[in-house]
C-alpha cells in the first residue's frame, strides 16, 4: 500500500512501534503536552492533521523523520493555546478559526467515534453495512406499545407549553410509585427529576458535583457517557475493573485500592453495558458496604433493569443503602423502545441532610434546561403501568432471549472467541484471542472488520476497557441477520491477523 497520508504513515509507524493511541497520549502527559484521546483517534482515522509542535512530537516518539510522518499532508502551523488564530484569507481578508474548548480534549465518546464516521462515510459511497453497535431498539423492529403512542397522540395538544423543571406531577407520581415497588427507601415527589433521556440527567449530576480534580469511581468496561461526563466537568476519573473471571462483577479490591480522600461517589451500571451482567444483592451489599465506610455517593445507572431474563430478579442498590444517598437512573429508552422520545429519571433517595448544598445544585441545572421532552413525560405513567409488554422478549421464544441465545453460541464457536453469557439488557462483550489474532490495537481491529466484511461495531476502548482484546455486540437485529453477521465475523476471524 502506498502511504500517503499522514494518518496512513501515523499508524504504520504506530504498529512497528507497537504502540496504541492510549500510550501516546500517556507519553504526551508524562512531557506535559497537551494530547487527547480524541486528538489521537481523530489523527488516525484521518480526520485531521496535527499542528507542528504535536507532529514534531509524535514523530519523536514513533522515531521517524517529521518530513516523512507528515506524508502529503499540509500541517496547520498554530501554537498549542491559541484557538481563534487567523488561518485562511478569503477575499483578501484573514479569517478567524473557531477551535472546540480544551475541556473536550480528554473526553471520549467512540460509541458515535471515528469507526462509526468510516462507516458512515461507506454507506454515503453506497455500501450496506451491518449495524451491530448501537442499542436503538426500534430500527430492529421492535415498536413501543401501541397504548403509549395512543396516550401520547391524546395528551398532544396539552403538552404545548413547558412543564415544571422536574417534570410533570403525573410522571413524577408514576417514578414514585415505582420507587416504592424497587424498595427504594426516603423518596417523595420531589426527590424525582425527568430528563431528556438518562443522558441529560447524567450529565446534569455530574457537573452539579465534580470540582476540578475531584474524584469518582467509573467501571470499566463503562457505558463511555459516564466517563465523558465526569471529565468534562472536570473530574478525575478513576476506572475501577469488573472482572471477567467472575461473571464481571466489580472487583472489590480494586475498588477499595483505588479510593482516595477526594473520591466522591461510585457509578454503578447495573444491568450493565457493554457486558449484560447483572449483579446479585451480596455484591451490591459489599458496594454499598465500601461507599458506607467512605461517605460515597452512590450512582446507580439502572436504564436496563427491566430488561432481564432467566427469571432473576433486578435489585436497586439504593434499596440496600437508606443511610446513603443514592440516584438511580432509569427511563423508557430501552423498556419501551422509545429511544428517540427522550425521556428518563432520576430518583434521589437515602440520607440527604449532608447532601442538600449538592441537591440545590442539581435544582438549578434542572431549572436552568427549563424542562424535559413533555409529550415524552405524558406517557410515563402508561407506560409503567400495566401489562409490561417487553416481559415477553424476555424468555424463551421471545425475540431479545432467543437472539442472545443464538448469537451466544454463535460466537463462542468461533475458535479464539470466548464470552461469558449475559443475563440482562441487549449486549455481550465477547472476548478475543489477541495471541492468535496478534491484535495490538483493538479499535483498528473494528475498523479492519468494517472495511472487509461491513460489519460494525465496537471496540472495548470505546467503553473505557483497557486491553485490545473485546469488542461489543448488540443483538437487536433479527436471527436472520445475527446468523449472517457472525458467519461474516467467524470468516474474518479465520484469516485476519494484525
Ligand atoms: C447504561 C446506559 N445508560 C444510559 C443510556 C442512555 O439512555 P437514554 O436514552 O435514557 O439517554 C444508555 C444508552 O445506551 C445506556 O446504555
Amino acid at each position: 500500500m502506498a502511504r500517503e497520508t499522514f494518518a496512513e504513515r501515523l499508524k504504520f509507524a504506530m504498529a512497528q512501534q507497537k504502540m496504541k493511541q492510549v500510550d501516546l497520549v500517556r507519553i504526551a502527559s508524562a512531557r506535559g503536552i497537551k494530547l487527547g484521546k480524541s486528538h489521537v483517534s481523530q489523527y488516525v482515522s484521518g480526520k485531521t492533521v496535527p499542528r507542528a509542535d504535536i507532529l514534531h512530537f509524535l514523530a519523536e516518539v514513533l522515531l521517524v523523520e517529521e518530513d516523512w510522518l507528515r506524508g502529503n499532508d499540509p500541517v496547520i502551523e498554530m501554537p498549542a493555546d491559541d484557538k481563534m488564530k487567523e488561518v485562511q484569507v478569503l477575499g483578501g481578508r484573514k479569517m478567524r478559526e473557531f477551535k472546540k474548548s480544551s475541556k473536550l480534549d480528554h473526553v471520549l465518546y467512540d460509541v458515535r467515534g471515528p469507526v462509526v464516521d468510516e462507516a458512515t462515510k461507506m454507506e454515503e459511497a453506497g455500501t450496506q453495512i451491518l449495524k451491530l453497535n448501537i442499542g436503538n431498539p426500534a430500527p430492529f423492529g421492535f415498536h413501543t406499545p401501541d397504548e403509549v403512542i395512543y396516550d401520547m397522540r391524546r395528551q398532544l395538544t396539552e403538552c404545548e407549553g413547558y412543564s415544571p423543571a422536574q417534570g410533570l406531577f403525573s410522571a413524577r407520581k408514576a417514578i414514585m410509585q415505582y420507587a416504592q415497588l424497587k424498595k427504594i427507601p426516603n423518596v417523595s415527589i420531589d426527590d424525582i427529576y425527568t430528563g431528556n433521556g438518562v443522558s441529560e440527567l447524567i450529565n446534569l449530576c455530574l457537573s452539579a458535583l465534580l470540582d476540578d480534580g475531584d474524584e469518582i469511581l467509573i467501571p470499566s468496561p463503562d457505558y463511555p457517557l459516564w466517563t465523558a461526563c465526569a471529565t468534562l466537568a472536570g473530574g478525575k476519573v478513576v476506572h475501577y475493573v469488573c472482572d471477567e473471571q467472575a461473571e464481571w462483577y466489580p472487583d472489590m479490591e480494586d475498588i477499595k485500592k483505588k479510593i482516595t480522600d477526594r473520591t466522591k461517589a461510585i457509578v454503578i451500571i447495573n444491568p450493565n453495558n457493554p457486558t449484560g451482567a447483572l449483579y446479585p444483592k451480596e455484591v451490591l451489599q459489599q458496594i454499598v458496604d465500601i461507599a458506607r465506610e467512605h461517605q460515597l455517593i452512590i450512582f446507580s445507572d439502572e436504564i436496563y433493569d427491566r430488561l432481564v431474563m432467566d427469571g432473576e430478579e433486578h435489585v436497586s442498590i439504593a434499596s440496600l443503602a437508606p443511610d446513603l444517598f443514592c440516584v438511580t437512573y432509569s427511563g423508557l429508552s430501552k423498556s419501551h423502545m422509545i429511544a428517540g422520545f427522550r425521556i428518563g429519571w432520576m430518583i434521589l433517595s437515602g440520607y440527604k441532610d449532608a447532601v442538600k448544598d449538592y441537591i440545590e445544585g442539581i435544582k438549578m441545572l434542572s431549572n436552568m434546561r427549563l424542562c424535559s421532552n413533555v409529550p415524552a413525560q405524558s406517557i410515563v405513567q402508561t407506560a409503567l403501568g400495566g401489562h409490561q409488554s417487553v416481559n415477553d422478549y424476555l424468555v424463551p421464544g421471545g425475540r431479545i432471549y432467543e437472539q442472545r441465545e443464538y448469537v451466544y453460541k454463535a460466537l463462542t464457536d468461533i475458535p479464539g472467541v470466548s464470552c461469558i453469557k449475559p443475563k440482562a439488557a441487549f449486549y455481550m462483550f465477547p472476548k478475543l484471542d489477541v495471541k492468535k489474532f496478534n491484535i495490538t490495537n483493538d479499535e483498528q481491529f473494528a475498523l479492519d472488520l468494517l472495511r472487509d466484511k461491513k460489519i460494525l461495531l465496537i471496540h472495548g476502548g470505546g467503553f473505557n476497557w483497557k486491553q485490545p482484546d473485546h469488542f461489543r455486540v448488540v443483538y437487536l437485529p433479527r436471527i436472520q441477520v445475527l446468523k449472517e453477521s457472525v458467519e461474516k465475523i467467524a470468516d474474518f476471524l479465520s484469516y485476519y491477523h494484525q
